[in-house]
């Protein structure tokens, strides 16, 4: 049974793309589940002027593709304002203000506030500043949730996180990684707990190494522009991979609290080996994609808002080593790429001969599958691991965390709206993050590499396969 939960949301971007296509369904489908009822109300901000009602069109056709039942959608719609917003006008938060307490009042939200960053990143402090400079915050919670990218180097983290806090306290900030929301990585944890050979077996006697793969077969979209401030490197490696890196090899958390996650998982980001700038060539490939084979599929450098002669890539491969007593000596190697031949994020954890000691088979491969299959599968050696009898790896039986029904961002919405920050990235692990990252960037920087150097549909340029023969290894994931 769902328990209902109260808050005014503020969504600064409240026209846009993300909050249409990821907020709105969460939102709604957490009011299915009787998550939200009567409580909450959502005040969408943007520059354009529109109306309720034309907001609340808006809202209801974002969830024409998850619904039918128009009563509901209607209902649920009524819960919504809008407020004509320009960021940097103080009088329109002080407007804001006067709505949102209007709302407190008539929804009896508790003076409850989530504040979401729907919006361009150099927009987050100066929100911030004006949340604090106007008096929004209540003596209900507040708690402010920032969409990445958070900065874009280490020391441009490092400015944005002095704006927000001069408003919000860490506790307060909810950094939003939406691969932590996902079903399996959110699942980890609880299958190392529940499964005491497994949680054994995760260390450099038994592990061979360990691949992080998060595919994509669609290329850049209409995100070009976007795209040409990031490259791969910071809108998958920096955030998604380095999370997930985290939740395979932390130590075990003395409880499942957010507290004992994150002080595990916060040593894992601060033992990452250092990278020396005469060490990148050497440890990490990057690719950018050309046409494919058949020229239907366009190359990076002809997508919109794309410079026709970039040096953005959008495919890494790399060889990460953590330097702990645990896993010192074992590579984590990562991929990600746009435009190759499927859609596939996965993890694979590579064991070695010495595990037959733990009665497990030597030279076992198991594979969590993230998408696309939705969470659901564990393989051992590439086969189920039920259909295997894989004694040794189990889902936790708890039903209530095997439902898979909930999509990432409807977890985090609960998370957020129940205080708990288990599933954010906390402010020490993002710095530990960017420093890693700032090290390839800026050698990458200094060179001008040889683009396109794959075709769209393949698996990267062939650089990506050499970096793991070097060590006698190979890609488990090979289409
Ligand atoms: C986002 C990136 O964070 O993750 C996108 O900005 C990428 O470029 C997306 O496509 C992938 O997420 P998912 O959930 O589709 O694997």
């Amino acid at each position: 049974m769902a328990t209902e939960k109260s808050a005014v949301f503020i969504i600064f971007g409240g026209s846009g793309d993300l909050a249409h296509r990821k907020l709105y369904p969460a939102l709604y489908n957490l009011y299915k589940t009787g998550d939200l009822k009567e409580h909450f109300a959502v005040i969408g901000t943007a520059r354009r002027p529109w109306s309720d009602d034309y907001y609340r069109g808006t809202v209801v056709d974002s969830l024409k593709d998850i619904d039918d039942d128009e009563k509901a959608m209607e209902e649920f719609s009524k819960h919504f304002f809008y407020q004509s917003h320009d960021v940097t006008d103080s009088d329109h938060y002080i407007a804001l203000k006067k709505l949102a307490s209007k709302l407190d009042d008539q929804f009896q939200t508790g003076h409850n506030r989530v504040y979401y960053m729907a919006i361009a990143p150099r927009f987050f402090g100066t929100v911030a500043e004006h949340i604090n400079s106007e008096g929004l915050k209540t003596d209900g919670f507040n708690r402010l949730v920032i969409e990445k990218p958070f900065g874009r180097s280490f020391d441009s983290a490092c400015e944005l996180n002095s704006s927000l806090t001069k408003t919000f306290s860490e506790s307060e900030i909810y950094r939003m990684d939406h691969y932590l929301g996902k079903f399996m990585v959110q699942q980890l944890t609880r299958i190392r707990l529940k499964n005491r050979t497994f949680e054994k077996s995760l260390n450099n006697k038994y592990v061979s190494n360990v691949q992080v793969t998060l595919a994509e077969s669609l290329g850049v979209e209409d995100r070009g522009g976007y795209y040409e401030t990031a490259g791969v490197l910071r809108d998958m490696v920096q955030n998604h991979i380095m999370q997930i890196i985290g939740a395979v090899a932390m130590d075990e958390p003395a409880k499942l609290d957010s507290e004992s996650i994150h002080e595990v998982k916060r040593d894992v980001f601060a033992s990452l080996k250092d990278l020396k700038p005469e060490e990148v060539d050497k440890n990490f490939v990057r690719g950018q994609y050309g046409e494919d084979d058949t020229g239907s599929l366009k190359a990076y450098r002809d997508e919109d808002n794309v410079d026709p002669k970039s040096n953005i890539e959008t495919f890494v491969a790399g060889k990460m080593m953590l330097d702990n007593d645990r896993w010192s000596g074992v590579p984590f190697y990562v991929r990600s790429g746009k435009r190759m031949p499927a859609k596939s994020s996965r993890i694979d954890i590579v064991y070695n001969d010495a595990v037959k000691e733990l009665g497990i088979n030597p030279n076992t491969t198991v594979t969590f599958l993230i998408e696309p299959e939705n969470g659901s599968s564990i393989l051992v050696n590439g086969v189920d691991y039920q259909e295997g009898n894989q004694d040794f790896l189990k889902f936790p039986e708890d039903p209530k965390y095997f439902s898979q029904e909930r999509e990432a961002y409807e977890n985090l919405m609960i998370d957020i709206l129940d205080g708990n920050k288990i599933h954010f990235t906390l402010w020490d692990e993002l710095q530990n993050a960017w420093k890693y990252v700032d090290v390839i960037r800026q050698q990458w920087d200094n060179e001008t590499p040889d683009f396109p150097n794959y075709m769209s549909n393949t698996m990267g340029p062939d650089a990506a396969s050499e970096l793991l023969e070097k060590d006698g290894n190979s890609w488990i994931w090979d289409d």
